[in-house]
């Protein structure tokens, strides 16, 4: 992922639950970290990237945008 806005240098540890559909933010507009909020459309390049989890406990989403394996987080903010 190229020209995307990093937001913060950590990772975002957030609660998921199965069965609810998740948006990760990729273009790092969003005010709503590290979830999309719909910013990304006023330039068009990124979409967000849609997901769900398996096992509802705590995960960490990247928050760089640079992890290469989005959306958790893989230690690329370091
Ligand atoms: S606001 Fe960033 S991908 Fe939607």
């Amino acid at each position: 992922m190229d020209n995307q806005k990093t937001t913060k240098n950590s990772p975002e540890k957030v609660k998921l639950e199965i069965e609810k559909k998740y948006y990760w933010c990729t273009c790092g507009l969003s005010t709503k970290q590290p979830f999309c909020d719909g910013t990304h459309k006023v330039k068009g390049e990124f979409r967000p990237m849609h997901f769900d989890v398996s096992e509802q406990k705590e995960y960490f989403l990247c928050n760089c945008k640079k992890t290469k394996n989005p959306p958790f987080c893989d230690g690329s903010h370091k």
